[in-house]
């Protein structure tokens, strides 16, 4: 099968080297890729929104199966435009990616179909008024999310009315998050474990891969600003058999009937974010994707063909039995540049990126190679991860810190807490 995935970052080097692993895979391409999934596959210099590049490079190498990372591709429609020309994609339609492109869409499925997620209101830029009222008369901490995409960034918890009165200004005057914050989705705010879940689905049935934990903040103990992951470890011991039924069966399930009946059936991976309450798991957010570095971590868990997996969901009918669960436990540290999320210079060389152990997939996100060196050219650099045959999480983060002593760039920050959370529970 010839194969393409769409996109550049840590998750698609996990993506592709994954499907390079699959004996169905005979040609992997990456459009654009990176210097690291260039290992596995052939890197074509198509930008991800070139979509009439990435439709006749399809035709021209008679593709079998595209599969886009990111959302921005699916939500502007490069699925559809795919698959009008006959080619099978893993990846939303663009009417089925609105559950990630807008909030305030997956708010009101989720509340008309009881999937449990916060309570919330929306609230447009001509209604600021309103919203002021409102946020006068609200508990605090709370919840003010961007309704568009926002690369991560706009998510505010407003610890008073203060703040909630600046994130509003933030969105509705200021135009921090450009056109994706004139709306606003403000939501209770939810506390207890968070837990992120990939359902594979072809619109109906679907499997749930291992749950993974993210760790969104800059610093040690979920202190400083927010990022797109710091890192992420699976399985993790918050989502037991018994929560994985419950979040098939009242979350899953319900939203992909719910998407169907909207006549947006939706193929590919369902990302759940979810908080793990008192009350049960409550939905924080979806996701039309993969999650990033979450795949990085899931992928290495799964023994079988991911190539089938994925093919035979895009195809109509997802095979269930394509892939599980191999037992093991995998832990990834991001390594990022100096000042990120805020600012941050750019190419600086990578050293140490050769003979590491062979428990260690070092995966790359912001890299690029001139004159043969891998030099820094994003935020998040790179995403160290381990993995273990048993499920030993302890044993799988020794590994991963012991891999990134022997990388140096300058300026490299990175947390030491990740799993630290599953290591440290008690069940
Ligand atoms: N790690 C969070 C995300 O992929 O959105």
């Amino acid at each position: 099968m010839r194969i393409v995935i769409i996109g550049s970052g840590g998750r698609e080097h996990a993506l592709a080297d994954k499907i390079a692993e699959s004996k169905t895979c005979s040609k992997l391409f990456i459009l654009p890729g990176n210097p690291g999934t260039k290992q596995v596959g052939v890197n074509i210099p198509i930008a991800q929104d070139d979509h009439w590049g990435i439709i006749n490079f399809c035709l021209e190498q008679k593709i079998d199966l595209v599969v886009i990372g990111p959302e921005k591709p699916l939500i502007d429609g490069l699925t559809d435009k795919l698959v009008k020309k006959g080619i099978k994609v893993f990846g939303p339609s663009s009417r089925a990616a609105r559950i990630e492109g807008e909030k305030s869409f997956a708010k009101h499925l989720m509340k008309e179909n009881n999937i449990p997620t916060a309570a919330f209101e929306v609230f447009n830029k001509e209604n600021y008024d309103d919203a002021i009222i409102y946020l006068n008369k609200v508990s605090y901490p709370i919840v003010i999310k961007a309704d568009g995409i926002a690369a991560g960034k706009g998510v505010i918890i407003a610890k008073s009315f203060e703040d909630a009165k600046e994130a509003l200004k933030e969105c509705f005057v200021n135009s921090s998050f450009g056109s994706a914050g004139d709306k606003v989705v403000i939501e209770k705010f939810m506390s207890g474990q968070e837990a992120s879940i990939f359902a594979i689905t072809d619109g109906f049935d679907f499997i749930l891969l291992p749950a993974a934990q993210d760790h969104k903040r800059i610093f040690d103990g979920d202190h400083g600003k927010n990022t797109g992951g710091m890192g992420a470890y699976a399985p993790t011991p918050f989502v037991n058999v018994q929560s994985l039924e419950i979040i098939a069966k009242e979350i899953i399930k319900p939203t992909l009937k719910a998407l169907k009946e909207m006549d947006s059936p939706y193929v590919g991976c369902l990302y759940c974010g979810l908080m793990l309450t008192n009350q049960g798991p409550k939905v924080v957010e979806f996701n039309c994707r993969f999650g990033d570095p979450e795949t990085q971590v899931v992928l290495p868990l799964l023994k079988g063909n991911f190539v089938e997996l994925l093919f035979s969901a895009a195809n109509g009918k997802v095979n269930k039995g394509a892939v599980s669960y191999n037992g093991g436990a995998s832990v990834c540290f991001v390594i990022s540049s100096k000042g990120y999320p805020n600012t941050y210079e750019k190419g600086f060389e990578i050293l140490g990126l050769n003979h590491l152990p062979t428990q260690i997939k070092v995966y790359h996100a912001g890299t690029k190679e001139v004159n043969g060196k891998i030099l820094t050219s994003g935020g998040r650099v790179l995403g160290v991860t381990s993995f273990t045959e048993k499920n030993d999480l302890i044993e799988a983060k020794r590994i991963a810190y012991d891999a990134i002593t022997k990388i140096h760039f300058d300026g490299m920050h990175y947390r030491k807490d990740i799993s630290d959370k599953a290591i440290h529970y008690k069940n």
